[in-house]
């Protein structure tokens, strides 16, 4: 299989360089800037991706080794790796007078493959490009054997190539959608500079991992932490595909859950796919111990602990599993790669499974650990899981638990769950759920004056929460249309006995976060 290397100069945005590499059907990873010569020869890319990143060049110790342009292999620098890839090769770089950021409109100087039949304006005979650029320094000397190929007034080599050894980079972002024609270039340099096979495809992608889970495993027997979330559903499937009854899931229902989760999970998988799945239902165990906590990082560690606790005692009555799979994530394994040389604050503990192996002595198997969300999704639905389930906003690990504000009680979550269900029950039918990226409902503790019919009513608050966003990381509150909003609102109120006041939450992150708690 082909693959393409990337080298991670730092940039905020260079898994997007890998997103786009994986959707021109192309195999490809991502690593630190300083991996060994060693290392990449071993990798034996068909290509190399230098990213960007917030350093100078000229001051910095974010330096590759420049021994990787003598691979005889093509090389695409981007923004620094541009900047990098010109000092190493010998040409100039300096600091800009002002920083150029944003929409820049480039004009294309010389035939190359890289932007070959590429336009977004034509006039009087010149190709001009939209591109979006964000930098400092810049490239003022090309490099022996290169040439410009494209330029503007204020970045005269804006991109620059040496078709011979097939060495291009630009200054702006190919990787950005502001970029209008970047994916085609990404394109361009992975399928023809390259000369890339687009073999990266789903059902290609099935047999290969049907083949090396059978490989790993052998006969041995699986165990898996079913949560009914994307990662662990797809890790599911797949496992069962490759495995069928040699793998066991273990679903434990903890009382967080949304409104029939647990029957949903149950049937896809047990009924559905014919996957043994051990339904434990803890409720009173994690309640028991939710009891009286109040505060939310407490209540964090308990259900990741109690979590810990049932799966422990669950995985014991299989003495012969010897495996525990994780629907561990691409972008899970970058960032944890990345958690070691950056440094990470931590706004929130995030409880996952990933306490576990640990605890259990069992190998790990983690067969999503290459892919990216979509492209789980996308494998999801091509094993047959429900579009719907596949396509479900994320849910926090700790579940309600950290959606109930203060002292979680069964009754707050049973009011939760139903106010929950009929918020995301009208976003579908308003067609809203897929146009948001998160949406849930809050239970406040709080009790409110209302009137209904005649009588004064003294009861609890719900809060609604919808956000867009792309990476989680910050997000906007979602401009739901009054009338749907209006429609939850009466609903909620009508059907939820125990709460009569609604309000929306019009706060964006950063300063708050997607989360209440
Ligand atoms: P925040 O609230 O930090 O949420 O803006 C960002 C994303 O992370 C999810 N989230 C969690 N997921 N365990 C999880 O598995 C957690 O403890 C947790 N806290 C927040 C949240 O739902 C959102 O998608």
């Amino acid at each position: 299989m082909d693959k393409i290397l990337i080298l991670d100069f730092g940039s905020q945005v260079t898994q997007l360089i890998a997103r786009r590499v994986r959707e021109a059907h192309v195999y490809c990873e991502l690593h630190s800037f300083d991996v060994s010569l060693d290392f990449i020869k071993e990798f034996n890319p068909k290509g190399i991706i230098l990213s960007g990143g917030p350093n100078s060049v000229y001051e910095s110790d974010y330096q590759a080794d420049p021994k990787l342009f003598e691979l005889g292999v093509p090389v695409l620098g981007i923004c620094y790796g541009m900047q990098w890839m010109a000092q190493s090769l010998g040409g100039k770089v300096e600091a800009g007078h002002v920083r150029e950021f944003g929409y820049a409109e480039i004009e294309v100087c010389n035939e190359n493959k890289l932007f070959h039949s590429l336009s977004d304006r034509v006039e009087g005979g010149k190709t001009f490009l939209e591109v979006w650029m964000s930098h400092g320094d810049k490239v003022t000397e090309l490099p022996a054997g290169f040439k410009t190929i494209a330029s503007n007034p204020s970045c005269p080599i804006a991109a620059m190539a040496d078709e011979v050894r097939g060495f291009y980079a630009v200054q702006f972002h190919p990787e950005v959608t502001h970029t209008l024609k970047g994916r085609e270039m990404i394109n361009q340099f992975v399928l023809e500079a390259c000369g890339c096979k687009p073999s990266w495809t789903m059902p290609n992608y099935i047999d290969q991992a049907v083949a090396k889970i059978r490989e790993q495993v052998g006969s041995d027997e699986v165990i898996l932490g079913l949560s009914g979330g994307v990662d662990s559903s797809v890790a599911a499937a797949l496992i069962h595909r490759a495995i069928g009854d040699q793998l066991t899931c273990v679903f434990v229902d903890n009382g967080l859950l949304r409104l029939n989760e647990g029957e949903q999970v149950m049937n896809i998988f047990n009924k559905h796919l014919g996957v043994k799945v051990i339904h434990v239902n803890a409720t009173e165990q994690f309640m028991g111990h939710l009891a009286g906590v109040t505060d939310p990082e407490a209540k964090r560690k308990i259900i990741g602990r109690e979590f810990v606790e049932v799966f422990q005692a669950e995985s014991a009555k299989l003495p012969n599993a010897k495996w525990l799979a994780q629907g561990t994530i691409y972008p899970d394994v970058i960032e944890s790669a990345g958690a070691k040389t950056k440094k990470a604050h931590t706004i929130k503990s995030h409880h996952n499974v990933g306490g576990l192996p640990e605890t259990l002595k069992l190998s790990l198997l983690e067969p999503l650990r290459e892919l990216f969300k979509d492209e789980v999704r996308e494998l999801g639905v091509a094993l047959g899981l429900p579009h719907e389930m596949v396509y479900r906003h994320p849910f926090p690990g700790p579940g309600l638990g950290v959606r109930v504000l203060g002292e979680v009680k069964q009754e707050y979550c049973d009011l939760l769950r139903r106010a929950d269900a009929i918020f995301i029950d009208e976003l579908r039918e308003f067609d809203w759920y897929d146009k948001t990226s998160q949406a849930f409902a809050v239970f406040l503790p709080v009790k409110s004056v209302g009137v209904m019919g005649d009588g004064r009513t003294y009861e609890y608050v719900v809060a609604l929460r919808a956000v867009c966003t792309s990476d989680f990381m910050t997000a906007k509150w979602a401009e739901l249309p009054y009338d749907l909003l209006g429609k939850v609102s009466n609903r909620i109120i009508n059907e939820v006995r125990g709460i009569n006041r609604v309000v929306y939450d019009v706060s964006g992150k950063p300063p708050a976060t997607i989360e209440w708690e």
